[in-house]
Parts: structure tokens; sequence; C-alpha cells
């Protein structure tokens, strides 16, 4: 028999070690940890199995069906938004060829195991592209299906993985004379910039508030790559990875859609230099836009409109901005970097 597990890929990744450590705490004792760099002990130690290896390697994957039942998937693997940019083609085979290779596995387990799959894929804000700042104040807060123009990359593999989504959920070999009856039963949600007290993003455009925060918790200088009235919508990680299990749970019939946004707060970048400041006091933030990258966040909304995610499956963040501040980041960045 087969071993039953629950895989997350990119383990390693901000959003991937926050999960693995709440499944784990939850009773899961039987996650199969993926990831392109070595997973450390810690996490490690959270999970069954800990694999590092590519999500391109099909003989990777293929030993993995081979060894397991996967009923579950959090294919969280992706190369964020500002280095992308730099490998636009090299992005795209990890976002989308690495996608379809775990859509695929999905689908074939579903045929194995006679049930659906979850697959649980985060998208991102990234997949709105908005073309001028007057635009961006004047359209406020998006909904799912307005401005899908994405100017990026990454913003791009993110909007077209969530169609191969739909299509392995409801359309994947449908000319075949007896079509698979169970499939891969896909959901997304878009996230918004993520702020975790624990870790820090690599290769991300919003990652000015987290970075902000972080360098004045160790007391280094920060230049922030943004002017100080950009402003795009942000949520604390613990709500992320609530996001990401509440829709896991969802019953499928009150699912009106099969990508959602969600959101929390959305200050400007001034608003968070003030909260840090009020934390920090000494630190050392300066505003020394990039134009490149500034022009990156420009074309992301101000907001998003979550209002199905809370009419479907009752979302609601338990960090607003104040709580966000208070009551997770700067109290745990404290703990995180005390004695350092
Ligand atoms: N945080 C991501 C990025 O900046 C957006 O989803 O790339």
């Amino acid at each position: 028999m087969r071993k039953e597990v629950v895989l997350v890929t990119g383990a390693c990744g901000e959003m991937g070690q926050a999960l693995i450590q709440t499944l784990s705490e939850r009773g899961a004792h039987n996650i199969l940890a993926l990831d392109v760099n070595e997973i450390p002990p810690a996490l490690r130690a959270r999970c069954q199995v800990a694999l590092q290896g590519d999500i391109l390697d099909q003989k990777l994957l293929d030993r993995l069906v081979a060894e397991f039942s996967i009923p579950r998937i959090f294919h969280l693997a992706a190369v964020l938004s500002t280095r992308a940019e730099f490998t636009p083609e090299a992005a795209h085979r990890v976002n989308v060829d690495g996608t379809l290779n775990l859509l695929k596995l999905a689908a074939d387990q579903a045929s194995w195991l006679d049930r659906p799959v979850k697959f649980i894929f985060p998208s991102s804000v990234a997949s709105y592209g908005l073309p001028d700042l007057e635009t961006k104040a004047h359209v406020g807060a998006v909904k799912e299906w307005e401005w899908n123009v994405p100017t990026t990359m990454y913003g791009c593999t993110k909007l077209y993985a969530e169609h191969l989504g739909r299509y392995y959920s409801r359309y994947y070999r449908q000319l075949a004379a007896r079509p698979q009856e169970e499939t891969v039963d896909f959901r997304s949600i878009r996230f918004p910039g993520l702020i975790s007290a624990y870790t820090v993003p690599s290769g991300g455009t919003s990652d000015y508030g987290p970075e902000m925060l972080h360098a004045a918790a160790k007391g280094e200088p920060y230049a922030c790559f943004v002017r100080e009235d950009t402003t795009m919508p942000f949520m604390a990680m613990p709500d992320a990875i609530k996001a990401l299990l509440m829709l896991e749970a969802a019953p499928r019939e009150r699912l009106s859609r099969q990508v959602y946004n969600v959101t929390s707060f959305n200050p400007s970048a001034s608003m968070i230099y003030r909260l840090v400041k009020a934390a920090f006091p000494e630190a050392q933030i300066t505003f020394k836009p990039d134009l490149k990258r500034q022009g990156i966040v420009d074309s992301w909304p101000v907001d998003q409109d979550d209002a199905l995610a809370r009419r479907d499956w009752d979302w609601q963040p338990d960090y607003d901005q104040a709580r966000a501040f208070d009551e997770y980041l700067i109290p745990r960045i404290r703990e995180r970097y005390a004695g350092n």
C-alpha cells in the first residue's frame, strides 16, 4: 500500500514554512515537503518526508506517485515577481510547466484514488495590471474578473496557472471516450503582499513592507525601493495560512468560483514607515525609489475586493492593520531577533 501524504511544494518558502508549521501543530503527521533548496532540520522534523528536488524533474514526480497516495496538494513553489523579470523564461518554466506537472500528477492521483484530489494554489495580486496611477486611484478595490492584464511574467504565469487549474478540474481529456470521473478539485486564492514576523521574502516586489520591518528590528538601515505614497494590499502571514486552510475545508457546493481574492489592510509605504518607527524609534529608513520595481507596484491595485470569499466560505482576517502590527508583527519580531 502506498502511504497517504499531503504534498507541500515550495516548502522552504515563507508560506511553505508557515503552512507546514500550522499543519503539523494541527496534528498532520503525513506531510511530504518538496523544495528545490535543502529543507532545514527544524522544518524536516515536522514532516514525514522532506525532499530536495525540482518540480520540473518528471522522474522525481513519477517516483512520488509510485510511492505515495496524494489526495491533498498545496502547490506553493514559484519564482516571485522581481526575480522573474531577470529570467522571465526560466520563471515561466517553474511557474507554468511546474504547475502543469503538479496538475497532471493530481489528475492521475484522482483517477487512482477514485476521488477528487484537492489542489490548493496561491495566486497573487500580481494577476492584476493597471495602466497608470490615475486608473489605480480611481479603480480602488478590484473584483476577481477585473483588470486581468498583468504587466509582469510572474503575474502572467499566476493568471495562466489559474486557467490551467480550471481546465484540469473541469475539462481535462474532455473528448476521451470515457472522460475521467474524478479529477482535480482546484481552489486558488489571489493573495496580497504577505508579512511574516519570522521570515523575509526573497525576489518579490511587495518585499519593501517586510524588509522595512525586519531591517528596523535588526537595527539595520533600510532604503525603501518605492515612493512613500505607494499603496497596495497586505496581509499578516497567519491570516494567509488561515485562508488557505479555510478554502481547502470549504464545502464544494458553497464555492461559486475557483479563484478568490482575500485581503486585510492596505497601508501606504509611509504608513508602514510610521508603524515601524513607532515600534523602533531608532530605525534608519530612507526612501530611494527604484523606478522599475516602482512601476510593478504601481500596476497593482490599491486594494482587492474579497466580498465573494467572505460570502462563500466565511472568510475574515483575524489581523487588521492595528492588530497585525501590535499583536503579531512587532511582539513576535522582537522575540525573533532578541539577543542578536
Ligand atoms: N509578494 C509577491 C511578489 O511581490 C506578490 O504576490 O512577487
